[in-house]
């Protein structure tokens, strides 16, 4: 289960993480750190912290694509290098995982072919990873994404967005954001749409995207 109150209470001097109808909502200033980079677009200070706050009870938790995070739980990455050194090399396409083995899988792609030059690698296949990793996680698991954008996904496939939290580092920093989805079952499937009937409702214009 998402833990709100827990964010909230090992972080108590940032604003408050909120659940409201059915939705976690935040702005995480995550500032930018002192040292330089190790890794171009790697986590800003404090994200990977409230990030696995929010996920207490997370026994089995994935990082892919990893890049410098070393855990905890299991890394996956396309290569190996100085910085970027994953328990598992593998490309995000085809995960060597069994079905149902994550909790949560915590993942920050390259966010286009052009930043994804930085690390010397392809084009990153999103939609891809998203079926592998609806696969790997359990029933009522999570995958969490930071992004320039949240991406798309398919109800009836099984996947409830259930968090969106904006990300920001600094003034004239890119504000990045960081949704989290659940894998449902049937029921769950059912209580999410008389929960989110009302956005459909009101705001058009914040009409859930399904396409892929
Ligand atoms: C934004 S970085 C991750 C940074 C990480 N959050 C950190 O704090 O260090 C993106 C990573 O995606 C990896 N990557 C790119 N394409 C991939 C693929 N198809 N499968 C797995 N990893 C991939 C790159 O090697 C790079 O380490």
């Amino acid at each position: 289960m998402i833990n709100v109150e827990n964010v909230n209470k090992i972080f108590p001097r940032y604003p408050k993480t909120v659940f409201d109808k059915g939705w976690v909502y935040g702005v995480w200033y995550c500032g930018t750190t002192f040292r330089s980079a190790r890794l171009y677009g790697e986590y800003p200070p404090t994200f990977l912290r409230r990030a696995l706050a929010l996920f207490p009870s997370a026994k089995d938790i994935l990082h892919c694509p990893s890049g410098s995070v070393m855990g905890p739980g299991i890394t996956v990455d396309i290569q190996h290098t100085e910085v970027i050194r994953p328990q598992i090399i593998a490309d995000a396409a085809h995960l060597p995982f069994m079905n149902h083995s994550f909790d949560l899988i915590l993942s920050d792609p390259p966010y286009s072919d052009k930043d994804a030059e930085n690390y010397g690698t392809g084009h990153f296949p999103l939609q891809k990873f998203m079926r592998e990793a609806l696969r790997i996680l359990r029933p009522g698991g999570y995958l969490g994404m930071l992004h320039i954008f949240y991406p798309s996904y398919r109800r009836k496939e099984g996947w409830a967005l259930v968090a969106l939290i904006c990300v920001v580092t600094g003034f004239s920093k890119k504000t990045r954001i960081f949704s989290i989805f659940q894998k449902s079952n049937q029921l769950q499937l059912a209580k999410w749409e008389s929960q989110k009937a009302w956005v459909v409702q009101e705001s058009p214009s914040l009409k859930l995207s399904e396409e892929d």
